[in-house]
């Protein structure tokens, strides 16, 4: 399915008939063909494991990311597809990390590794799965290409250790949560778009653009996802949400929330944080103006995707790079569908 039509599907609206990524189709076949096989490359013991968390779906991003930035400078290769699908392997092994860390039960639909298997087999699964994809990052010849993809996990690794570190901590600013969610979500979106253009051999000026357009969507998503932690609906977007809250991550909306509370507010809200039960929303909009956090975290999120936006001045236009501005019209809308939660 299309990242157009399961993104708006996520939010249950319905699915528009045209997607603008349509084009890509063929594209993205072989790339799910390129994952899938990956799971030919581990031990028959191990490659079942594999097998279920690469044939989950998802919505590609960073696949489409890589190939629109290959398309939009000079073609997609099959180099291209090989990127795209190490990019998405280490996109996996950090959700199966990730689910682990949340103790979520749900991702892409499906049971999580660690709600089949448990937190030892994911987090030796999610290893196997970085492992395999620096393996394949090393097969190319340019040896800062597999720099790049080696930097880019170890960002989000490290993004997601300075965010467990500071769980429940009251004193993380507006800076330390953009600084976790660049490393965590944007660093990944960057590598896709910059590779994209260095895989064509293009100047170091485009490949700069392209990276600032990819880390500045991918902070406009993860702000994205962060509202919709709180006001998406669980069916629709197919994985456990709500955990944020209970599990101590004070994302941008929260953020927002307790600076707009007052003294007596905001206690309220750190007593209610720290019993680290399941917190209904609409206990947080009886003390605070949540509404209001929504609101200004979107508005955040619009300005991040108006940022990428400018970093396309770059590229002389064509199929492909209007499928880079399709993809910030794309989060438009998704963050307009959290604003009518
Ligand atoms: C989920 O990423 C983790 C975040 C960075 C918010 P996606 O929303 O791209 O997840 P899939 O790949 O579609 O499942
Ligand atoms: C993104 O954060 C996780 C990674 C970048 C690994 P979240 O914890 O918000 O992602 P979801 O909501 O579980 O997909
Ligand atoms: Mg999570
Ligand atoms: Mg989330």
């Amino acid at each position: 399915m299309s990242i157009h039509a399961e993104s708006s599907q996520q939010l249950g609206k319905s699915s528009p008939a045209l997607s603008p990524f349509d084009f890509l189709k063929e594209e993205l076949d072989a790339v799910d063909h390129c994952i899938r096989q990956q799971a030919l490359a581990f031990d028959p013991a191990v490659e079942p494991y594999v097998s279920y968390v690469l044939n989950n779906g998802g919505k590609r991003i960073r696949p489409v990311l890589t190939l629109l930035s290959g398309g939009a400078t000079g073609g997609i290769h099959e180099d291209h597809h090989k990127m795209a699908s190490i990019l998405e392997l280490i996109h996996i092994a950090t959700l199966v990390h990730d689910d682990i860390i949340d103790g979520a039960e749900i991702r892409r639909q499906a049971p999580t590794a660690n709600a089949k298997w448990g937190p030892a087999l994911s987090v030796l699964l999610g290893d196997a799965l970085f492992a395999h994809a620096l393996t394949l990052a090393s097969e190319f010849d340019d040896a800062s290409v597999s720099r790049s993809v080696s930097k880019a996990a170890s960002d989000v690794c490290s993004g997601e250790i300075i965010q467990t570190r500071r769980r429940f901590d009251f004193l993380l600013s507006r800076e330390d949560y953009f600084h976790i969610i660049r490393m965590k979500t944007a660093a990944l979106f960057a590598a896709g778009t910059e590779l994209g253009a260095r895989l064509n051999g293009q100047p170091a000026s485009v490949q700069a653009s392209l990276r600032d357009f990819g880390f500045h969507l991918g902070t406009a998503y993860q702000v994205y996802d962060d509202c919709l932690d709180l006001v998406g609906d669980e069916n629709a977007v197919g994985k456990t949400l709500r955990t944020d809250l209970n599990k101590g991550k004070l994302t941008l909306p929260i953020l927002n929330l307790l600076a707009r509370a007052t003294e007596r507010q905001r206690e309220k809200l750190h007593r209610l944080f720290l019993q680290r039960e399941p917190i209904d929303v609409s206990a947080l909009a009886n003390i605070a103006d949540y509404e209001g956090s929504i609101e200004s975290a979107l508005d955040t999120g619009f300005g991040f995707v108006e940022k990428a936006r400018e970093c396309l001045g770059v590229l002389s236009g064509g199929p492909h790079a209007d499928g880079l501005h399709h993809l910030c019209d794309l989060l438009d809308t998704l963050l307009r569908a959290c604003r009518e939660h």
